[in-house]
């Protein structure tokens, strides 16, 4: 068992992840925190596995030291590897699969090389150090666009042209103009405006007003995917939605719940965003920061 856990994390997220282990992993105390990158120190065993929303990527410590240092230990071994730095940039890649143990060098500086080890156990594992380097095409709408882009890539998921999503929180339309381009229809819920490239396009569907006078009758459509960016106060953002999952939760694949952590001290909630989730019905397969959030988080859900 190694005494040790280190943690990856979007720039400014650290607090938040400091507080997660806080409030949810007693048995972890507080080791070491540079931007993107945060040890514990495990003082007695786990009682829960380590499932954290504000991390992309964590790790059990084994060694850490000069990179040259580092490299021999490295270079003997057996299995999978990976090196990278706390920028994303890769220097060497492997393949990875689910079930696969994995050996890993994250550079921090030239004096500060980590080595340590992880299992993959989910799709977000398999990207290295949670890093997913995209660009946001010109024309889109917002960043929002990579927020779907990425939350597609850690749930595993393939939209396929024809089929039908809504979003609640739609403007300017980032994230609708992603789905728009892999050939999906969209209904927008926003009374905000929305880009010009989405209202152009036939496949979508713009509802002008705020999500409490948004009827449900007006969901003409099955719907396959549901996805929810407000910028409301998380558990005012699942109340909200509450009519619309009961009204699409018999076709629905997957959501894609965006929630906004405004403030530290709701990162103690977690279990409770959840448990509402799930009354509703829903599993909530995956909570997770991607690369391209700020203070917010995804809950990716399905159908139970
Ligand atoms: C972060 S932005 C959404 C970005 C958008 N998903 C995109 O891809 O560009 C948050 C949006 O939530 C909308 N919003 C806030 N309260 C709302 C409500 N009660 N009903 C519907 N939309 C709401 C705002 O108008 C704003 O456009």
């Amino acid at each position: 068992m190694s005494n040790f856990y280190y943690f990856l994390c979007n720039d400014g997220s650290e607090s938040f992840l400091k507080e997660e282990i806080k409030c949810f992993y007693p048995e972890l105390s507080f080791a070491y925190s540079t931007k993107g990158f945060v040890t514990f120190k495990l003082n007695r065993p786990l009682r829960n596995k380590l499932e954290v929303t504000f991390a992309r990527h964590f790790g059990e410590y084994l060694d850490r030291g000069l990179e040259h240092v580092m490299h021999k230990e490295f270079q003997n071994i057996v299995g999978k590897s990976i090196f990278y730095n706390l920028d994303g940039d890769i220097y060497k890649s492997e393949n990875l699969q689910v079930g696969d143990e994995v050996f890993e060098l994250i550079k921090l500086n030239e004096e500060a090389v980590y080595l340590g080890k992880f299992k993959v156990e989910n799709e977000r594992d398999k990207l290295i150090g949670g890093f997913q380097s995209m660009d946001i095409p010109s024309e889109a709408p917002s960043r929002a666009y990579l927020k779907i882009i990425q939350g597609a890539k850690v749930a595993g998921i393939d939209f396929k042209s024809g089929q039908n999503a809504i979003e609640i929180g739609s403007s300017p339309g980032g994230a609708t103009y992603a789905l728009l381009s892999k050939g999906l229809n969209v209904i927008g819920v926003d009374p905000g405006k929305m880009d010009s490239i989405c209202l152009e396009n036939k496949n979508f569907q713009h509802h002008g007003v705020s999500i409490q006078d948004f009827k449900v009758d007006k969901i003409n459509q099955p719907i396959d995917w549901f996805l929810v960016d407000m910028n409301l106060a998380p558990e005012a953002t699942i109340r909200e939605c509450e009519k619309i999952l009961a009204a699409i939760k018999t076709t629905m694949k997957g959501g894609f719940i965006t929630l906004k952590m405004t403030k530290q001290s709701l990162v103690s909630k977690l279990p409770f965003y959840r448990k509402l989730l799930e009354r509703l019905g829903f599993d909530v397969i995956l909570t997770t920061q991607l690369p391209s959030h700020k203070q917010e988080f995804l809950m990716y859900v399905r159908s139970r």
